[in-house]
């Protein structure tokens, strides 16, 4: 047979160039929304009754967002302006898509936080006058933050706050702090617990800064810092397990900020896995500081860490990635997004930006786990940041790789736009198969206790044959690439779900669509505030790999 005509080759080529491409611009959906922010959002949370908590630090210069009435913040130990009419923090409600300015006096520069059994974001250290600083704000009309500077017992600038299965919250390092405090200051009146761990782990450019703090299943928190992981018992200040360094020996913490997530937990509750992706390698960052900005870390790595002997499966991403962020979707797949390809964290310190995200499928096979998404079209790279929203999609802000407010006339302005990604289950296609929660009552959100059964009505369109899962995730609080306190939960089911088949709605009138049916399937809350801490809750129905809208559950403090 004669070679394939040069024409012919190159029409093969360009037909597979395009059927790559097709392929490579993925699925998912990006918008910009309508909301004039003002504010880079550096850090995020996301409270009960939706709204979106978002700021950046004070020191950055004026923003685009005024104070309200007119007010100003005069601070003479301010860094930036001393005089500055403009505000730094901001809460975005997902309904109205509206945006309130906030009142910070106190500088929350790389600061960390968790949410209070109650529902008030609790928010903790910073910078010069904010570095001992614990601040509080709750989602309501006129609420705004309240603020004491010298509540920390040291200074925590770069920590990690976890909830704890009591509701209180522990904030774990910061830079040059090797130790940890609790929030509220435990009975005992001890402030301050040392980890010389993080002390271990530093090198010369401190790549262990952000701890990933994760609370394990057996109510000890696994800490990985720079490429080492411990299971540390915090209550009696003991290192009780040791797990082998990651493969490769490269740094995964601030400024080579890789991410992690504990992945979804099954309802047996005995065991936890945690997943570490990207990063930037060893010596980027002094290399970045010449100008130079190497490839960043493309690997990933997985440890179960309730093994009796924990090794790390090693996979790699699609896309390399530094400063991702990742965020568990209430279908219990990872998504990351965000960063950039080459450098580090740091100001001025990366290019290439990682434009799409990729989502990693825990139960798939190795070598299949991950999938591209389509790209963004705004770059979000250093001191940005993103988090699940109620209703599926993910919200993303922030990026500001600049001093100060750089809006113009840089490569990577400063960005202060918010925009959602919708993954694939969002799409019309998955329309038929997206159960709705059909609330029985319209009062505050439901409250449930450890081992209490939720019971749970929706409708859908084509119940998927792959069954119901019904799925409970804890919001984040997100910044600088990794999303504390964040977990997801799948619930055991009591009971017989696909044929729960409650009452159905009564027939409309003739020629009327059919009403869908009802469905009631009863999930058991999980045993124990080690799997679960209290707090508030997103709860999804998901029928096969589509989610419904969440809806909002409080699990009550455990009785003492
Ligand atoms: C701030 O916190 C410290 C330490 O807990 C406490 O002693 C002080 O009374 C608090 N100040 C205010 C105004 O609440
Ligand atoms: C960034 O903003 C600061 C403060 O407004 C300004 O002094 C600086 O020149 C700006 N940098 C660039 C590259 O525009
Ligand atoms: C459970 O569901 C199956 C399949 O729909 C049905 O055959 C069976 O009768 C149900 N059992 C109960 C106890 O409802």
């Amino acid at each position: 047979m004669a070679p394939p005509s040069p024409f012919l080759s190159l029409l093969l080529t360009t037909l597979l160039a395009l059927a790559g491409a097709a392929a490579s611009a993925g699925s998912g959906r990006w918008d910009v929304l309508d909301a004039a922010t003002g504010v880079s959002a550096m850090h995020m949370q996301l409270l009960r009754d939706d709204c979106v908590v978002f700021f950046d630090r004070t020191d950055f210069g004026e923003s685009g967002l005024p104070l309200p009435d007119g007010k100003c913040r005069d601070d003479p130990n301010e860094r930036a302006i001393q005089h500055d009419c403009t505000a730094h923090a901001a809460v975005y409600d997902v309904a109205a898509g509206s945006v309130r300015p906030l009142m910070l006096l106190t500088d929350t520069w790389c600061s960390s936080g968790t949410v209070t059994p109650d529902g008030v974001l609790l928010q903790t250290g910073g910078f010069n006058d904010g570095e001992r600083a614990v601040r509080t704000l709750r989602c309501c009309e006129g609420c705004d933050w309240e603020e004491n500077a010298t509540a920390l017992a040291v200074r925590r600038w770069y920590a990690t706050n976890h909830v704890l299965p009591d509701g209180g919250a522990v904030i774990v390092g910061g830079r040059r702090q090797f130790s940890y405090e609790f929030y509220p200051t435990p009975d005992t009146g001890a402030r301050t617990f040392d980890l010389p761990f993080l002390r271990q782990t530093r090198d010369a450019v401190e790549n262990n800064l952000y701890p990933f703090v994760h609370l394990n299943v057996d109510g000890n928190l696994f800490v990985f810092a720079n490429n080492r992981a411990i299971l540390l018992d915090y209550r009696r200040n003991a290192v009780v397990r040791s797990f082998p360094p990651m493969p490769g020996g490269d740094p995964r913490n601030y400024p080579s900020s890789g991410s992690s997530v504990l992945l979804p937990l099954k309802p047996s509750g005995t065991e936890a896995e945690v997943l570490v992706c990207g990063g930037a390698p060893a010596g980027s960052y002094s290399q970045a500081q010449q100008g130079k900005f190497l490839r960043t870390l493309d690997t990933c790595g997985r440890i179960r860490i309730t093994d009796e002997k924990p090794a790390w499966e090693m996979e790699k991403m699609p896309v390399p990635r530094v400063m991702g962020d990742m965020l568990l979707l209430p279908t219990g797949d990872v998504l990351i997004l965000n960063g950039a390809s080459a450098g580090t964290a740091g100001w001025e310190m990366a290019s290439d930006p990682a434009l799409a995200p990729v989502t990693y499928r825990p139960g798939g096979d190795p070598g299949s786990r991950f999938q591209l998404q389509a790209a963004a079209a705004t770059p979000r790279l250093y001191h940005s940041s993103a988090v699940l929203l109620r209703d599926g999609r993910v919200l993303i802000g922030g990026s500001n790789p600049h001093i100060y407010y750089n809006l113009t006339g840089v490569q990577y302005p400063t960005e202060t736009s918010l925009e959602a990604f919708s993954p694939d289950y969002l799409s019309a296609e998955s329309s038929s198969s997206r159960p709705a929660i059909v609330e029985t009552t319209t009062a505050p959100p439901r409250e449930v206790s450890h081992g209490g059964r939720l019971s749970l009505r929706f409708t859908v369109g084509a119940l998927s044959e792959a069954g119901v899962a019904v799925t409970m995730v804890m919001p984040s609080f997100t910044t600088h690439a990794f999303a504390m306190n964040q977990r997801l939960l799948v619930l055991q089911l009591a009971g017989n779900t696909t044929a729960g088949h409650a009452p159905g709605p009564t027939p409309g009138p003739a020629g009327a669509a059919a009403p869908a049916a009802v469905y009631e399937v009863e999930a058991v809350a999980p045993r124990s505030p080690s799997l679960a801490p209290p707090g508030y809750y997103l709860v999804f129905v998901v029928n096969g790999k589509v989610p419904s809208e969440g809806v909002w559950v409080r699990l009550s403090l455990p009785r003492p």
